[in-house]
């Protein structure tokens, strides 16, 4: 392994041998070159100069972000500073939420200060609810949570100032508040049933509960294991750096769109399998094996590429996703309230089964975050049409955590990617009667 040298430079020396010219690239701190310092790499002087190509971005960073940090190869996942196996054990997900939008753990007056803001502002125009007599009944639940975040922006006009502070967190503090409501609205139009109000003397997860599930009783008392666990899996789901769907979120900010808008882009992001998708996928994914004795036959199936096995892999994690380990013990929690998830033997089975095979090993591929979260969600009672919308409510504090800071960042402009183009050349049009 090359040591640094003593006195050595930070900067890259670049011999084009095109021209036989020698360039000075600065290495800037996270051992980056700016990707602007190759356009002066050029062959004719009129030419517009190097860029870098990176397909999908798998090697390009578009940011500096202080919000999540991730160490791919140690599976360390860190927010603000504070390991994810911390903040799991000891705090909350709207204390989470206050550290991931504010920058700090809230004093105990901020924090009470904090849950006021949030469930004061639980509630939705009733045209919202309106909204919702226009889907089917079967009707993705993603799909109509999209809808309605979208629609807010239409309740709310003053959310286009995102210059302003003060009116940017309003509009965060009406998000977190009012995503679990639209959920549960949701999730009563799926099921035909009526709406079900927030009520302020739930906690967060407990107004949830109470939104999805309440059938007619007087008072509801949500499952304080389930109310926990789902708190759990909220901060483990809040924030991860820049995801596919964070991107979604900072590339329609950088527009100056509203964030109810932007939010919007991202959960549609996040609606993709490959995202926040996959824990639906993975269920289907269990369900369709249905025994142990089909996995080796299935594991087959993936190693000729004919399918993905969902909830593994990940672009950053190279190594275990400490949240799945997380969740994996969480769901023990439930499953000791709700019975255990008849599909947990087969999970178990597969990732014994793929961690000893090297056509996973040789990839490193272990279970990410949305191998076992599914588990619990079925368990809990949801159908497998809520599972990405379990995702999309934690993960829109996320979202608006890196909205915020793309915005105050001084090198942040309009995200707009170059290309190499690899079309046809100049052409004269035809006229339809000659062509073909
Ligand atoms: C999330 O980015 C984030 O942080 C996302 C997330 C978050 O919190 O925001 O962590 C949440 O989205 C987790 C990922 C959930 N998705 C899945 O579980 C779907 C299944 N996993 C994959 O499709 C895949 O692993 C990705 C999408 C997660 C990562 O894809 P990459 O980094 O582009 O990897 P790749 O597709 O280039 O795969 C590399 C190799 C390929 O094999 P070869 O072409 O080299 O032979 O690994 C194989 C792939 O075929 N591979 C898999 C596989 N994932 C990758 N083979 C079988 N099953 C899989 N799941």
């Amino acid at each position: 392994m090359a040591e640094r040298g003593s006195g050595t430079r930070d900067t890259l020396s670049i011999r084009d041998n095109r021209t036989g010219r020698d360039y000075e690239v600065e290495v800037l701190e996270g051992d980056v070159v700016r990707a602007m310092d190759l356009r002066q790499i050029k062959v004719e002087d009129d030419d517009f100069g190097m860029m870098a190509y990176d397909p999908a971005f798998t090697n390009t960073a578009s940011t500096r972000s202080s919000v999540t940090e991730i160490d791919g190869s140690k599976g360390i996942l860190r927010y603000r500073g504070y390991p994810i196996e911390e903040l799991a054990e000891k705090s909350d997900f709207l204390e989470v939420a206050h550290l991931l939008l504010k920058g700090e753990l809230p004093t105990a007056d901020e924090l009470e200060g904090f849950v006021h803001e949030v469930t004061y502002h639980t509630y939705v125009h009733q045209n919202i609810a309106k909204l919702l007599t226009g889907f089917r009944y079967d009707a993705h639940a993603m799909g109509i949570m999209i809808s309605s975040v979208a629609a807010l922006s239409t309740f709310y006009p003053e959310a286009k100032r995102i210059d302003d502070a003060q009116t940017r967190w309003e509009q965060m503090v009406r998000i977190v508040a009012k995503m679990p409501t639209l959920a549960a609205f949701a999730y009563r139009h799926h099921r035909g049933l009526p709406l079900v109000y927030p009520e302020n003397h739930f906690s967060y997860t407990g107004n949830f509960l109470n939104m999805l599930f309440r059938i007619g009783v007087k008072e509801f008392e949500p499952d304080p294991v389930l109310e926990r666990a789902l708190d759990v899996l909220f901060i483990l789901h809040a924030d991860h750096e820049q995801n596919c769907s964070t991107t979604a979120m900072r590339v329609i900010g950088s527009s100056q769109a509203d964030p109810f808008s932007a939010l919007a882009g991202a959960m549609a992001a996040l609606y993709g399998p490959l995202h926040g998708g996959a824990n639906e996928a993975v269920l289907r994914m269990l369900t369709e094996i249905g025994d142990t004795e089909n996995i080796p036959g299935f594991i087959e199936s993936v190693k000729r590429g004919e399918r993905r096995l969902m909830g593994f892999g990940h672009r950053v994690y190279k190594a275990y996703d400490p949240r799945a380990n997380i969740i994996k013990k969480t769901a023990h929690d439930v499953f000791e309230v709700t019975g255990k998830n008849p599909l947990l033997d087969i999970a178990l089975e597969l990732e014994e089964i793929a961690l000893k095979d090297d056509y996973f090993v040789s990839r490193n591929l272990y279970p990410n975050v949305d191998f076992y979260s599914g588990l619990i969600y079925q368990a809990m009672g949801f159908p497998v049409e809520m599972f990405p919308v379990l995702f999309a409510i934690p993960r829109s504090v996320g979202w608006l955590s890196q909205w915020e800071e793309m915005l105050l960042d001084k090198e942040q402009r309009i995200a707009r990617p170059r290309q190499v183009y690899s079309g046809a050349g100049e052409r004269q049009y035809v006229p339809v009667d000659r062509r073909g």
